[in-house]
């Protein structure tokens, strides 16, 4: 043992010593296991009618509101940039209580889905979120029963509408994010039966009800009052992040989503080892600005921390991840 070896001739140290391969960056690079890749990035964009300048989104510093024109000049950076894609967010004008400006297709999302597609064509993946919230007056993520439940099989009619607005608009990727059951079913039936058998679906599966959203919120100028606890899962819950998962699978999602991505990375390695598509995870508003804030007083460092933290979400299993980082972390990547 090692105090005895003290006590007979040269100290002997480990046999086994880890940190051989620690010595030099060259050496650290070749051992690396995983490597996130501007590919898997995608750019979440929100797109506001109506304005004539960006506007900037206080908690998300470095996060715009679009106008339709400033839209494009950030679609091509992001195909320039070799992103994977964009995901699409629309912010409408007036807002009613079934969400009619989402269904439009002279609505701001589907006008937006057209204008992104015609400027990048097939360099990008170019996805738009498909529900309802957005364009609610009050603010919920699908239609309302009289006393003011969300009504699951109402809004999936409402859903199916949608999907084929955002098909006929020319959108590569739906991305159906309001928890409602069977959500995937009715999205995929109402693609292939408008022949837009092409159109895949990236399934908000594992949505977990979080406090996370704050920023969001902001982003685009939310309605909501309460909670999304009825819907969204309990922060609780990883097994039943799994089934979701699984249930969307099964009913045709192309790649399934777990969200929020950093307080759930356990969800994120069990959906990876328990299905059989990508998996995509989603940085989202709070955890961007968690990092932006601690950064902007001067108490993390910034750049390393943005690396870390989307290194972690892919190490944990995630294909493809969707974070406001996109284009600046491809840059950091490549450099
Ligand atoms: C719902 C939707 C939300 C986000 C993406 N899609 C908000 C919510 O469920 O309240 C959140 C994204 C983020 O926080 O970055 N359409």
């Amino acid at each position: 043992d090692l105090a005895a070896a003290g006590t007979t001739g040269p100290v002997t140290g480990p046999v086994v010593r880890p940190r051989r391969l620690r010595t030099t960056p060259a050496m650290r690079r070749m051992v690396a296991e995983t490597q996130v890749a501007p590919r898997q990035l995608v750019l979440p964009l929100f797109v506001r009618e109506g304005l004539t300048e960006p506007r900037p989104i206080a908690s998300m510093p470095g996060v715009v509101q679009h106008t339709r024109s400033s839209l494009l000049a950030a679609v091509s950076e992001a195909a320039e940039l070799g992103l994977g894609g964009v995901m699409l967010f629309g912010i409408p004008e007036t807002r009613d209580a079934t969400g009619s400006a989402g269904i439009d297709p002279a609505g701001i999302l589907n006008l937006a889905i057209t204008d992104v597609v015609g400027e990048v064509g097939d360099a990008l993946s170019v996805m738009s979120d498909l529900c309802l919230d957005e364009f609610t007056d009050h603010g919920h993520c699908g239609l309302l029963t009289p006393d003011g439940r969300v009504d699951n099989d109402r809004t999936l009619a409402a859903y199916a509408e949608m999907a084929r607005a955002q098909a006929h608009a020319g959108v590569d990727m739906v991305g159906p994010s309001g928890m409602m059951d069977g959500q995937v079913a009715v999205v995929r039936a109402a693609l292939d039966a408008s022949e837009h058998t092409d159109v895949s679906i990236l399934a908000y599966s594992a949505k977990y009800a979080s406090a996370f959203y704050g920023p969001f919120r902001e982003a685009v100028d939310s309605c909501l009052e309460g909670d999304r606890r009825t819907y969204q899962q309990d922060p609780a819950n990883a097994v039943e992040g799994v089934r979701e998962a699984l249930l969307d699978v099964a009913e045709g999602a192309d790649i399934v989503m777990v969200k929020p991505a950093l307080a759930y990375l356990d969800v994120v390695r069990r959906v990876r080892d328990a299905v059989d598509v990508p998996v995509a995870a989603y940085n989202i508003s709070g955890e961007y600005a968690m990092v932006e804030a601690a950064a902007a007083n001067g108490w993390i460092d910034r750049e390393p921390a943005i690396l870390e933290t989307l290194g972690s979400i892919h190490r944990a299993g995630a294909d493809v991840i969707l974070t406001y980082w996109a284009a600046e972390a491809a840059r950091l990547l490549r450099a």
